[in-house]
């Protein structure tokens, strides 16, 4: 049994589901048999996700890279998510979850898009838990995307070079309206992030995990929260940690954030 803190809860969380073709490999299965399975494990975070409270669920669900794939692999696919979708309706509906898709929707299917779109628009209106799908998305794709969008704004002469700043940028990415993601796990083994959510990562903590997607259980993702909450987010400041010079410290000066002679001594 993992053990979570119900206060610090990471708001967003975001997930890079990985090994599905590894797990159908491992069993003699063609690939369209591991995202069958993945599948199923998508709807037992989902549900877990809720339960534990999370404010914003992103699942990286096909990147705009695997479009490289082969054609049945993406067919099969794109009638997993058609599936989820109609079977997974009511579920979202009763239980308070928006959901809403990034990426290049205008390229997928229309058969996907039919129910993709309704959906959405259903799902907008009371929710406690926003499950964002990442379809046909890239990172690299999104970003180039909002600073077209900004350069537009300064040739037409609606905003200055200057105020193309951080937060402009930000505002323009539709993977961050739920806010950066808090923690990004990465499941089946890699140690890279495959052009995920790439501006929001900034300050994100990272899980790996070994499991493989379909292999991937609500206790997987209580442990990942667990991890994340024994974590000290520092954001480029100072931490909590142990004070680096004692004496100052107990003279009950100021904090050590604030503390320009500190820095110093450092
Ligand atoms: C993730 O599993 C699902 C998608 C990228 C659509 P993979 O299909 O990448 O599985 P592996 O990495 O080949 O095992
Ligand atoms: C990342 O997995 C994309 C998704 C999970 C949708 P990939 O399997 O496509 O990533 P690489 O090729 O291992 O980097
Ligand atoms: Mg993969």
């Amino acid at each position: 049994m993992t053990l979570i803190e119900a206060r610090n809860l990471p708001s967003h969380v975001g997930i890079i589901m990985d090994g599905n073709g590894r797990w159908a490999q491992q069993r003699g299965l063609g690939r369209a048999e591991g995202h069958r399975q993945g599948s199923q494990a998508v709807r037992r975070i989902v549900r877990a996700a809720r339960r534990l409270g999370l404010r914003a669920l992103t699942l990286y669900a096909f990147s705009e890279q695997n479009w490289a794939r082969p054609e049945d692999e993406i067919d099969a696919l794109w009638v997993l998510l058609r599936e989820f979708l109609l079977s997974e309706r009511e579920e979202i509906l009763d239980n308070s979850i928006r959901l809403n898709a990034v990426g290049n929707i205008g390229r997928l299917p229309g058969v996907v898009r039919a129910v993709l779109d309704p959906l959405r628009n259903e799902s907008s209106k009371k929710y406690e838990m926003t499950l964002t799908l990442a379809l046909s998305y890239g990172g690299r794709e999104e970003i180039a995307e909002a600073a077209r969008e900004l350069a537009a704004e300064v040739a037409a002469g609606k905003r200055a070079v200057e105020d193309v700043t951080c937060e402009a940028l930000h505002a323009r990415l539709p993977s961050l309206a739920v806010g950066d993601p808090d923690l990004v796990i990465r499941t089946g083994g890699e140690r890279r992030i495959s052009n995920f959510l790439l501006y929001g990562l900034a300050y994100a903590e990272l899980h790996f995990s070994d499991a493989l997607w379909p292999d991937f259980d609500a206790e997987d993702l209580y442990q990942a929260v667990a991890s994340y909450q024994n974590r000290e987010r520092r954001f480029g400041k100072v931490g909590k940690a142990a004070p680096l010079v004692p004496e100052l410290a107990s003279e009950g000066g100021a904090p050590r954030e604030s503390s320009p002679a500190l820095l110093v001594a450092v």
